[in-house]
């Protein structure tokens, strides 16, 4: 599966150095430094042993060499990095201008580029355009956020009991969203709370069984929301979506998703129709050094 072709190979170790599972080596009584394909089936195909061989003497059979791109000499000053992630802002209001095809395409290559849990990629990504399926969307996000708890809210006992089971700051948090879908619920104000009517929802499922799946799909999310402040695109967590999909399997049937699989991150995206002027300080936060 993977070979080095001692031909090329400069010994400079590097393909084992970054290797995540080990699979090279040194041979033992061999030339100092030598490097060999020690345990194959370790190999997770993540491909950074062919990505990082300055002499191209790697052969993986999964990862050929003809799929690599080499790497553009761009340069991100520091700078400009600080400031796309300390501007970077939730966008909730979008010009109803559809957002090209290609545009959402680089979202989605963005969030398909970020790391993944033993290089899994079984992450997959779902877009929502259709206007008539966000709204059905909504409403069910909405049913399942209010049956499943917030509703109890409106009740001494209930917050008391919420504060008892996931603690004040938690039922605080809550509290705000009991009101707003009570709101949304009874007097029909708030359509589109959900996704903001936005053009555009990226949302990305990955498997149940892997505990790490909520890790990948939201650094997928992440890389989407980074690039979409880049391009001059808006976008925002679809946070109410996650969680509805974390308590009930109705709205991962309603996206087709297999029942082996769950949403874990969602974004929505668009043209932000108004521009933020200020970063916004942050709290200050516990920060320890050991
Ligand atoms: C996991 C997650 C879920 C979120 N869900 C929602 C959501 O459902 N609706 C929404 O309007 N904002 C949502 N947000 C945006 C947060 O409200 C926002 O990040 C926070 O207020 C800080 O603002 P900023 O993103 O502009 O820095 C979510 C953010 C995160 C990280």
């Amino acid at each position: 599966m993977v070979t080095v072709d001692s031909t090329r190979c400069v010994k400079c170790g590097s393909c084992a150095d970054e290797c995540p599972n080990y699979v090279f080596g040194s041979i033992p009584d061999a030339n100092i430094g030598e490097i060999a394909v020690r345990y194959p089936e370790q190999c997770c195909a993540c491909g950074h042993c062919v990505a990082i061989c300055p002499e191209n003497a790697i052969r993986h059979k999964e990862m050929p060499a003809e799929r690599f791109e080499d790497i553009p000499d761009i340069q991100i000053s520091p700078e400009t990095m600080r400031h796309i992630l300390l501007s970077r802002r939730s966008i909730r209001t979008f010009e109803e201008t559809p957002v090209p095809r290609e545009l959402v395409e680089q979202l989605v290559e963005a969030g398909i580029h970020a790391g993944t849990s033993s290089n899994g990629q079984t992450e997959n990504f779902i877009i929502l355009q259709d206007r008539s399926v966000l709204s059905e969307l909504e409403e069910l996000v909405i049913e399942v956020l209010w049956k499943a708890g917030l509703r109890y809210l409106g009740s001494g006992l209930g917050s008391r009991l919420a504060e008892m089971k996931y603690g004040t700051e938690m039922t605080r948090e809550c509290m705000a969203y009991y009101h707003i879908i009570r709101n949304r619920r009874q007097n029909h104000e708030l359509e589109g709370m959900i996704f903001r009517n936005a053009p555009v929802v990226v949302i990305s499922h990955g498997l149940r069984a892997n505990y790490l799946a909520h890790a990948n799909c939201a650094i997928a999310a992440r890389n989407m929301e980074i690039l979409a402040s880049a391009t001059g695109l808006g976008a925002c967590w679809a946070g109410f979506l996650t969680s509805a999909a974390h308590i009930s399997r109705r709205i991962a049937r309603y996206l087709g998703i297999s029942t082996d699989r769950n949403v874990y991150g969602a974004i929505m995206a668009g043209y932000p129709k108004h521009k933020y002027r200020k970063r916004i300080p942050r709290k200050d936060r516990e920060v320890r050094w050991i």
